[in-house]
């Protein structure tokens, strides 16, 4: 890049480390994502079912300084090319955050870049418009192993909640049924698959919320009665579950948790509509369970029935990412919300403190 060319915009590096992805970006204000190097650590947390706080922070330790090298030799540019160091500051699972935000500290102390603080969740609520040209304001479903959330986009730092989870998040409860039925981890992507060809009307699960007023979710009660019904098909069968019962059981369940979905999300846009509508209502979905085809088959029906337009970033930038956090930084910058260096992890952040809390809404809230 000549130096003309950077003269003229933003360069902002992002750094992710809030859950089980090391991930390092380098972004600018002209939407160009120059390098996204991205490290999973699924086969780390694999034998556990589940991430493990502790194996993730160290391996966060582990892999940083070499991500960060790498984002920046795949940008092609140095430190002093930067505009400043973005940074996930919470919340999520504390360890690794203070990881990325020591390392974001330490960059911005050594080469003199002013320092920005991201929520993570805000990452995903703004990363559609690092990719689409979305304005202000839109209705957004956050769905993803770690939340569960319907939020109104007002602007940068500025939200309405109006639903979130009071215990478990989507993914979640889709990796946990998954451990119940025996499959892989991550769930979702193992209980999908199942689902295909298994019989969705084979056994009636719960659709949790589903007819009350409000937008918030729960899941729990839909793993427990999935649980429920493998014990007794178990215990009917002797302990032997043929492929076809767990192809049964993860269509039920899918199909349950999907109208579950659909039917928390109908409430939030009749809301969205009377109080934000306007000709262009658009309704994005991000999180890893964004990538679930039946649920996303679901929402275009629904998008057209209300008159939303259905975005969603591409599933590289749904998943945890460094130039979502890089994003954020953009468009903080642009209003010159830059952080002191004595600033500290957060494990809890809502995107709307205002919000009521949810009954049981705990760290998801
Ligand atoms: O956004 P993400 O990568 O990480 C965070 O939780 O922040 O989301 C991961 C979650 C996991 O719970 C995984 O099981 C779920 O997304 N997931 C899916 C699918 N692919 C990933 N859930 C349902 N269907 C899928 N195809
Ligand atoms: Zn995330």
């Amino acid at each position: 890049m000549t130096n003309e060319t950077m003269k003229n915009k933003t360069l902002i590096m992002g750094i992710e480390s809030s859950c089980d992805e090391t991930a390092v970006s380098v972004v600018s204000s002209d939407k160009e994502i120059l390098s996204n190097i991205i490290l999973t650590q699924l086969e780390e947390h694999k034998p556990y079912g589940g991430v493990v706080p502790e194996i993730a922070a160290r391996s966060h330790i582990d892999h940083l300084n070499g991500l960060v090298r790498q984002a920046l030799s795949e940008a092609e540019v140095g430190f002093e090319d930067l505009s400043a160091i973005a940074v996930t500051s919470g919340p999520g699972l504390i360890g690794g955050v203070m990881v990325g935000l020591m390392t974001a500290k330490a960059i911005s102390f050594a080469r003199k870049l002013p320092l920005i603080s991201v929520n993570h969740l805000e990452g995903h609520a703004l990363s559609i418009r690092l990719t689409d040209d979305v304005a202000f304001p839109y209705l957004l479903l956050l769905v993803s192993g770690g939340h569960c959330q319907l939020l109104v986009v007002k602007g940068v730092g500025n939200y309405e909640r109006l639903g979130t989870t009071i215990e478990d998040a989507a993914g979640e409860a889709f990796d946990k049924t998954a451990k119940i039925l025996g499959l892989d981890y991550p769930g979702g992507p193992a209980v999908e698959e199942a689902a295909l060809k298994g019989d969705a009307k084979r056994f009636a699960f719960p659709r949790p919320l589903k007819g009350r007023s409000g937008s918030n979710f729960s899941f729990s009660g839909l793993k427990t009665a999935v649980l429920r019904a493998k014990d007794s098909l178990v215990a009917e069968k002797n302990g032997i579950l043929r492929r076809q019962d767990i192809c049964d059981l993860a269509a039920s369940f899918q199909a349950a948790l999907t109208d579950a979905i659909i039917d928390r999300v109908k409430n939030s846009m009749d809301y969205y509509l009377e109080h934000y509508g306007t000709k262009d209502n658009m309704f994005v979905v991000a999180g890893g369970v964004a990538a679930n085809n039946s649920i996303k088959e679901k929402l275009t029906v629904l998008c057209m029935q209300k008159g939303f337009e259905l975005k969603a970033p591409p599933m590289n930038l749904c998943t945890d990412n460094g130039a979502m956090i890089a994003w954020v930084g953009v468009e903080k910058f642009a209003q010159e919300d830059f952080a002191e260096l004595g600033i500290g992890a957060v494990a809890r952040w809502p995107l709307d403190p205002d919000a009521a809390p949810a009954i049981g809404g705990g760290r998801k809230a």
